[in-house]
């Protein structure tokens, strides 16, 4: 049987919708908000006025791509949180007026399941192989950095967070504090292409366990900056590459580390001689340095791994509507009273 699902996203600053027969992608159309630019981060106020701009001519061109009728569609997926409220508004109330002018089911996803799930989105009639459970995954996003343990679609353990900063905010504050406009991650990563990132070295830090901490490593890249500026001030614009290339991979050496010892602890715990099969999902995973970092663990380790394609790695509507498909055959269905959640609840 054919089901058709229309995903909408907007917990951040991307409106995005999609189209999905059963898990088999059709359209995917996201208008980002170049407002944010000149104010160095996401202002909420302006990302829900922007939302309410886009989403019409969003979804309407989603389901043109699609080329579906819209009374064709089984049911609509949405954003349930966590993101900011003004935004998540925009999109659960719509999806709302939407499910009832079509009389169809809405479903609630959660952006952060669903970041993991867009792993399962099928781009053609070819196969592509997707993880097997259990596996891990390590999502790192501009609000969100955890290593996550997938027993099933909906059956999700977080093994290990940050305790403060996440991943994506490393990048954009760094970027930041050498003058970059936001989002600083693909700026980092584009300049840091032709620099040496074992020019200079920042502390690391000292977290036991599974669990993350950035902040320290923003105030030791601030003083070392300061420091420098007083002896050349334009210590910057005469380094970068080799300063976005060096911060760069401090922020991987982080993120793998922690990665390598969940796999350890894992495996320990399942007893198995085999490992999980590890992913990477969020924002973060678009960066070209931490993708070959997954590619070198491959060959050095022989971890199996799935890096998602770039589309599906920052805020998408695919993975909405994907992680919609798997909860539409549990038949888990939301209501008109659902409210939107800002916060963490996985
Ligand atoms: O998942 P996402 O689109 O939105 C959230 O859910 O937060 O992630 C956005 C984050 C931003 O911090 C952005 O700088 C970062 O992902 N990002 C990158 C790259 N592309 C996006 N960071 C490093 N390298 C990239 N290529
Ligand atoms: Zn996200």
């Amino acid at each position: 049987m054919k089901t058709f699902i229309l995903g909408i996203e907007s917990s951040c600053d991307d409106t995005s919708a999609a189209v999905i027969c059963n898990d088999m992608i059709l359209s995917n159309v996201t208008a980002g908000q170049d407002v944010h630019k000149n104010f160095g981060g996401v202002v909420p106020e302006l990302a829900s006025r922007a939302h309410q701009q886009n989403i019409i001519p969003v979804i309407e061109t989603a389901i043109q791509k699609a080329n579906i009728r819209k009374n064709q569609l089984s049911a609509v997926a949405f954003t349930r949180g966590p993101g900011l409220l003004g935004s998540l508004l925009v999109g659960t109330s719509f999806a709302k007026a939407f499910a009832l002018g079509l009389n169809i089911p809405l479903i609630e996803v959660d952006h952060l399941q669903a970041h993991i799930l867009s792993h399962f989105i099928r781009n053609s009639e070819s196969t592509n192989p997707v993880p097997r459970f259990p596996f891990i995954c390590l999502t790192v996003s501009g609000g969100h950095t955890q290593i996550v343990l997938i027993r099933d679609y909906f059956d999700m353990e977080v093994i290990g967070q940050t305790i403060d900063d996440a991943a994506g905010e490393a990048f954009d504050k760094s970027a930041k504090i050498m003058g970059l406009p936001y989002p600083g991650g693909p700026l980092i990563d584009k300049l840091a292409a032709g620099g040496d990132p074992r020019r200079f070295a920042f502390a690391r830090p000292n977290i036991p366990g599974l669990d993350f901490s950035f902040s320290g490593l923003k105030t030791s890249f601030l003083y070392f900056l300061r420091d420098e500026l007083k002896r050349d001030p334009a210590f910057i614009e005469n380094n970068k590459p080799d300063l976005c290339a060096s911060i760069q991979s401090t922020i991987i050496d982080i993120l793998m580390a922690k990665l390598t010892l969940a796999l350890e602890q894992t495996r320990l715990l399942h007893s198995r001689s085999q490992l999980p099969d590890v992913a990477i999902a969020g924002g973060v995973s678009a960066n070209s340095g931490l993708r070959q970092a997954l590619e070198d663990a491959k060959v050095r380790l022989g971890w199996n791994i799935f890096i998602p394609p770039l589309q599906y790695s920052t805020d998408n509507a695919a993975m909405i509507a994907v992680a919609g498909y798997f909860k539409f055959l549990k038949s888990e269905f939301g209501s008109q009273s659902s409210v939107p959640y800002a916060r963490n609840v996985l």
